[in-house]
């Protein structure tokens, strides 16, 4: 079994360069699929993630070839067959294949997983979308299958600017006929990095990034190039890991605007952040002050941030806390920050973290991908050794984890058990 392994104290110092959106590339590739010809996609991260997909559309006979970053999809021959759950489980972003396939062939048959650790994490909100463009649904022990004589664009209201929904929605109706309005829709930057890559193929969105997204239906989508959006949330976790131990930290092909909520709060904090148009610079702070987070959708804190954050707040003088709206569990990361010395609490959606505590080594177990990244951050500050568990949660979420800290001085190391 892989471990990680962290000799905590080490200043750090140099550049990290952010890889593309783990959050973009789950969409964008079940996304290519509704092209009728090759489409190449840039700046693909090296992560399990994407691995997990590739095996999905190998599944649909759709060819892949992967040099390096760039990525090629050729659906010319893909055959529309159900996914089994031996697949489809690998990741939750699976379910954008309901979109596409839905989409494409007005058919898809799919097993898809329930909830994960952070939260129960339903699909009514993409199912309700997908019944209003005509389609019908029918699940059974996880299983769904959901047909469409005709998909005709009409007025979508979500209840909550769920991403999920609103990429799936958008992914259903690219060829639906008619004009499909998305009301409530998430902005996130991976929403507007898809719409993009569809009207690169030739489809007609507009509004991608604000609450409004207009969908004209159109009939076919062909060959085109792309480049996944830089990783915002590996941008701040790397911002975090800065405001702790860095040293004139350099975060290169970053986008700040992307990252400015976190930013207001870090300067809240008294830590120095200069941006330039394509980079970040970050050194570790003193006497850091505490702050109290609320998590929001885009361009609120991004509730994928508040774990590794959670740590950070263990170092600054007096009671911080952290008001978690999005998950209804995703404080898994406090009990493991609680075995290395923090003090912390939570109840229900509300985390509190008193600092600063001194942090020591110790063995803690990765509950899910960001509180993973919070445990790294947590093993960077501490006296010691730490050594995180279940560590496939991280690695499926920040490509070259381990090198990237390595090249900046951190003594961190995969070893197996
Ligand atoms: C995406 O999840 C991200 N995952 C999550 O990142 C991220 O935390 C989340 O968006 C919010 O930004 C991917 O993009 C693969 P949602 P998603 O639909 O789409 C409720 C990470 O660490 N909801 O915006 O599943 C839901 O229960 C991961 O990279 C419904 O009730 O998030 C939750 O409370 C973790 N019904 C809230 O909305 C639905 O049909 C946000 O969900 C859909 C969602």
């Amino acid at each position: 079994m892989q471990k990680i392994k962290i000799e905590g104290g080490h200043e750090l110092s140099g550049t990290i360069n952010i890889s593309g959106s783990k959050n973009s590339v789950v969409a964008l590739i079940p996304a290519a699929i509704l092209s009728d010809e090759e489409v190449t996609i840039d700046n693909v991260p090296d992560i399990s993630d994407v691995a997990a997909l590739e095996e999905m559309l190998e599944h649909l006979n759709v060819t892949t070839t992967k040099s390096s970053e760039m990525l090629k999809i050729n659906p010319s021959n893909m055959i529309n067959k159900e996914i089994p759950e031996g697949i489809s489980k690998k990741l939750r972003a699976s379910y954008y294949f309901m979109g596409a396939l839905l989409g494409k062939y007005k058919k898809v048959e799919m097993y898809f997983p329930g909830g994960c650790s952070i939260g129960k994490r339903p699909i009514n909100l993409h199912l309700k979308g997908f019944e209003a463009l005509g389609a019908k649904v029918k699940e059974k022990n996880n299983k769904f299958i959901i047909t469409a004589d005709r998909l005709v664009g009409t007025q979508i209201y979500l209840d909550f600017a769920s991403v999920g929904a609103t990429i799936n929605l958008m992914l259903a109706a690219t060829k639906a006929e008619g004009t499909t309005i998305i009301e409530n829709a998430a902005k996130e930057p991976h929403i507007v990095n898809v719409a993009t890559f569809l009207n690169n193929m030739g489809a007609k969105i507009t509004g991608a990034g604000t609450d409004q997204i207009k969908i004209v239906g159109v009939d076919k989508l062909g060959s085109c190039f792309h480049e996944v959006v830089p990783d915002y949330i590996e941008t701040g976790t790397y911002m975090i890991i800065a405001s702790a131990m860095g040293k004139n930290i350099k975060i290169t092909n970053a986008i700040p605007d992307h990252v400015e909520a976190l930013t207001l709060k870090l300067r809240e904090m008294g830590i120095s952040v200069k941006t330039g148009p394509d980079y970040i610079e970050i050194s570790r702070g003193s006497n850091l002050k505490p702050v109290n987070i609320k998590t929001q959708v885009y361009p609120g804190f991004p509730t994928d941030l508040q774990q590794p954050f959670a740590t950070l707040l263990t170092q600054c003088k007096g009671k911080s806390s952290i008001n978690e709206t999005i998950w209804e569990n995703r404080f898994m990361n406090l009990s493991e920050l609680k075995k290395m010395g923090a003090t912390t609490t939570f109840k229900s959606s509300k985390g509190y973290i008193t600092g600063p505590t001194k942090l020591n080594g110790t063995e803690v177990t990765a509950t899910d991908l960001r509180a993973g990244a919070g445990l790294i951050v947590a093993g960077l500050i501490a006296e010691g050794i730490t050594i995180i568990s279940d560590v496939e949660h991280i690695l499926r979420g920040y490509e070259q984890i381990i090198q990237k800290l390595t090249e900046v001085g951190a003594k961190i190391e995969l070893i197996q058990i």
